[in-house]
């Protein structure tokens, strides 16, 4: 069981009231930002916290909602579920704003824009959900959000639109873009899980080519 935190009766019950807004909007989400990622992302941050500090109810809280407003599910770039949510929680605006501002540089693309996490709660909760894009389950939710947007999964090139070229293009860049060391740490290990399964790919994919020059000859 995780360690007893330090919320108080009230944190608790908004953390509740959170849990199931956010499991009832994403519980049938199926480009890998499901309930579950949500969960996971939140348990890794509790647990990179232990080493990183860091306000604890900032961080659930910021974890809990990271994707509500993600394009990727909402289809919208500007979707305010967050804020609206937030408000409705009556939480003091100084704490509003907060999660408000991780949750809003929290994404790969507007790091690489040059966004970046400057608080801890946030630079915890970035890495919590850089780590669920690797490793076994980031491989598992690469290939489901690839089929949800009709991507192919290989298109024998690590250039191109696939799945397997998001790897190359993405995935394996994320390691070396964690805040924290314990998070660079276990997104090593991910990445080497990756690599190793990608060259297994890679050497059924080539040996099926080699077979159907045979097969052809
Ligand atoms: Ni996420």
């Amino acid at each position: 069981m995780n360690k007893k935190t330090d919320f108080t009766e009230s944190q608790i019950a908004i953390l509740k009231e959170t849990e199931q807004y956010v499991s009832g909007l994403l519980s049938n989400e199926s480009t890998g930002h499901d309930w579950h990622h949500i969960e996971r992302v939140r348990s890794m941050a509790r647990f990179l916290a232990q080493s990183e500090k860091g306000d604890s109810f900032i961080i659930e809280m910021a974890a809990l909602l990271h994707d509500v407003d993600d394009p990727k599910i909402t289809q919208s770039g500007d979707s305010h579920r967050v804020q609206d949510f937030l408000s409705r929680l009556g939480l003091d605006p100084a704490t509003q704003d907060t999660i408000n501002e991780i949750i809003d540089s929290l994404s790969f693309s507007s790091n690489l824009q040059g966004k970046k996490e400057t608080r801890i709660e946030g630079k915890i909760v970035q890495d919590a959900d850089r780590l669920d894009a690797l490793g076994a389950i980031g491989i598992a939710r690469t290939f489901a959000y690839g089929g949800r947007k009709n991507r192919l999964i290989y298109d024998g090139s690590t250039d191109d639109q696939s799945s397997v070229a998001h790897f190359y293009q993405k995935l394996f860049l994320l390691k070396d873009l964690m805040n924290t060391n314990t998070a660079s740490k276990i997104a090593t290990e991910r990445t080497l899980f990756m690599r190793q399964y990608m060259e297994q790919f890679l050497k059924e994919w080539n040996l099926s080519i080699d077979l159907n020059k045979e097969v052809s000859k």
